[in-house]
C-alpha cells in the first residue's frame, strides 16, 4: 500500500555524494594503525601551514584541526556532515569544529594565514562548483593554501576497483590548474604514503594492519618513508604514492 519502501533516502540529505561510506563509525579507524598514519599526514600538512591562523575546510572528524591546533595553530575546522562534526567534537573536545558547507564560507577577507583540504577537493571538484570555490578560499586566505588529496595513479585506482570503491579524483595536475585559476600560484607538489596507507585501510579499505604490533607499524612507518624519500630523488614518487601535497602561495600583488 506504502510506496515509501521505494524511497528509502526521502527525507534525507538532498546531497548526493560520494562519502556516504564517511559514518561516524568511522573515526574508530583513528584508534587502529590508520591512526598513525593519518597523524603523519597531519603532521606534512602542518610543517606547510604558514602563519597563526588555519582554516581547514571538509575537516570530517577534525583529525588535523585537533592536530594543528596541538601545534599552536589557531585552527578552525567546518564540515556540512553534522554527524562528522558531532563524532570530533567528542574525541577532539578542546578543538573548534563547526557545521558549515563549502558554499558558505561567510568569513571576513584574509581572515587565515592558511586553509587546507585534506581529502577534501575532489569532493568539490566534481559535486559542486569548483571556479567559485576557489574564489571565496582565496578571498579568505592571506597568504596559502595547502591541498592533500588522494593521487589517481595505477595502484590506488586498482585498490578502490578491487573493494568496489567510487570516489571522484582531482589529481595534481587538475588541482594546480583550478588552483592557479583562482590566483594562487603553486610552489610544490610531493609525495607520501605507498604501503603504510593501504595497509592500514584508509577509512574504505579492509585493514590489513591491526594497531597492536607497535612495532610492526612503526617498521611500516619508517621503511615507507624511506621507500617514498629513495623513489621522489629519482622523481619516481608521483607514481607511487597514494597522497599528492600541493603548496601554492597567494600572489604578491
Ligand atoms: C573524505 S572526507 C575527508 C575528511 C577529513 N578532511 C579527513 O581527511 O579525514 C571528505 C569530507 O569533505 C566534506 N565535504 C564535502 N563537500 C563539502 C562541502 N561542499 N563543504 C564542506 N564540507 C564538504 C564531507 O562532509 C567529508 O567529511
Amino acid at each position: 500500500m506504502t510506496n515509501s519502501e521505494h524511497h528509502p533516502s526521502a527525507g534525507h540529505d538532498h546531497h548526493h555524494h560520494h562519502y556516504d561510506h564517511y559514518t561516524p563509525e568511522m573515526a574508530a579507524r583513528l584508534d587502529g594503525f590508520y591512526g598513525r598514519v593519518d597523524e603523519r599526514l597531519n603532521e606534512r600538512v602542518a610543517r606547510s601551514v604558514v602563519g597563526e591562523s588555519v582554516l581547514d575546510i571538509g575537516c570530517g572528524f577534525g583529525s588535523l584541526t585537533e592536530h594543528l591546533r596541538k601545534r599552536g595553530f589557531k585552527a578552525t575546522g567546518i564540515d556540512l556532515l553534522a554527524e562528522g562534526i558531532a563524532a570530533g567534537k567528542a574525541r577532539y573536545p578542546q578543538a573548534d569544529l563547526r557545521v558549515a558547507a563549502s558554499e558558505e564560507l561567510d568569513f571576513a577577507p584574509a581572515t587565515f594565514d592558511t586553509v587546507v583540504l585534506k581529502d577534501t577537493i575532489h569532493h568539490i571538484y566534481d559535486e559542486g562548483d569548483i571556479a567559485s570555490f576557489l574564489q571565496s578560499v582565496r578571498r579568505i586566505a592571506r597568504k596559502r593554501l595547502v591541498v592533500l588529496d588522494p593521487n589517481p595513479m595505477p595502484t590506488l585506482l586498482l585498490a578502490r576497483k578491487l573493494i568496489g570503491h567510487v570516489d571522484p579524483v582531482c589529481g595534481p595536475k587538475d588541482a594546480k590548474r583550478v588552483v592557479e585559476d583562482a590566483g594562487f600560484k603553486v610552489s610544490s607538489v610531493s609525495y607520501s604514503d605507498i604501503f603504510a596507507f593501504p595497509l592500514s585501510g584508509g577509512y574504505v579499505g579492509p585493514v590489513l594492519l591491526p594497531r597492536s604490533p607497535e612495532l610492526l607499524g612503526s617498521a611500516m612507518l619508517a621503511l615507507d618513508s624511506g621507500v617514498l624519500a629513495a623513489l621522489n630523488a629519482i622523481r619516481l614518487g608521483r607514481f607511487a604514492g597514494w597522497r599528492y601535497l600541493l603548496i601554492a602561495d597567494v600572489e604578491a600583488s
